[in-house]
């Protein structure tokens, strides 16, 4: 993979914006398919708890490859002069990457505490840590769902403040992650 040097400083080269978007998309999807495969039946709880395996495997390996490329190569925007809300903003990313990096083992602990196999795609992956009590399997549980709500909750901060900057502030910020969105205008009295 190379840099993408057509991009201009005031945006986000083309892979950090796919890489964005994947992980939001799966993220979110974690997020509403372990919230909602209660109601479902049995069948398609199954289904839905296998695709969170998997897709969470998927996105491990994206989130590797995100923290690489934006340390590595991507390009990486910084304020000149950096306000408190920008240094706000860089903190809840980097605690928004810490908390999902912390969210991989813990996934894939959830299943294994659980005495059960990780089914990734249909490939079975047996636990590396040996028999566990239900009492342990019960705490990973809870740990993973707590840090869900948090992770989701930073989610939902981060994308109102960028809403904000676009119908409020009416500056680029969006913009720089979505570069197909049309200018903010201010609205005219
Ligand atoms: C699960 C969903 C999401 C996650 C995990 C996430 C995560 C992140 C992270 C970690 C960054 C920092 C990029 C970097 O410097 O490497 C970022 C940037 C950004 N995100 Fe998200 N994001 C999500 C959803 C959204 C949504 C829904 C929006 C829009 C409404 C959005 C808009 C932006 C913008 C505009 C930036 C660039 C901010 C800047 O340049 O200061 N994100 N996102
Ligand atoms: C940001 C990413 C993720 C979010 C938001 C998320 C969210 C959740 C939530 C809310 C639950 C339900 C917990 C409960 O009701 O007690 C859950 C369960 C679970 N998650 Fe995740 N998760 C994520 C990533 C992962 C990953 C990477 C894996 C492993 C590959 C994984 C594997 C599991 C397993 C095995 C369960 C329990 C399924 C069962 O009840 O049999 N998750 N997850």
């Amino acid at each position: 993979m190379s840099t993408d040097i057509s991009a201009s400083p005031s945006q986000y080269d083309r892979n950090t914006i796919l890489l964005h978007g994947l992980t939001a998309a799966i993220v979110i999807y974690q997020f509403l398919s372990a919230e909602l495969w209660d109601y479902f039946s049995r069948l398609e709880k199954n289904f839905l708890i296998i695709s969170h395996m998997s897709l969470g495997f998927l996105l491990a390996v994206l989130l590797t490859i995100r923290i690489i490329w934006r340390y590595r190569f991507g390009i990486r925007i910084l304020a000149t002069a950096p306000s408190l809300f920008d240094q706000g903003a860089g903190a809840l990313h980097i605690l928004l990457y810490a908390l999902l990096v912390l969210q991989m083992p813990l996934g894939f602990c959830t299943r294994w505490t659980d005495n059960q196999p990780l089914n990734v795609f249909g490939l079975l992956i047996s636990s590396p840590i040996g028999v566990c009590t239900k009492s342990t399997g019960h705490l990973v549980d809870q740990i993973h769902d707590i840090n869900a709500w948090i992770i989701i909750g930073l989610v939902g901060i981060h994308a109102a403040a960028a809403l904000v900057h676009y119908y409020f502030w009416h500056d680029e910020v969006l913009q720089r992650m979505l570069p197909g969105l049309r200018k903010s205008q201010r609205a005219s009295l």
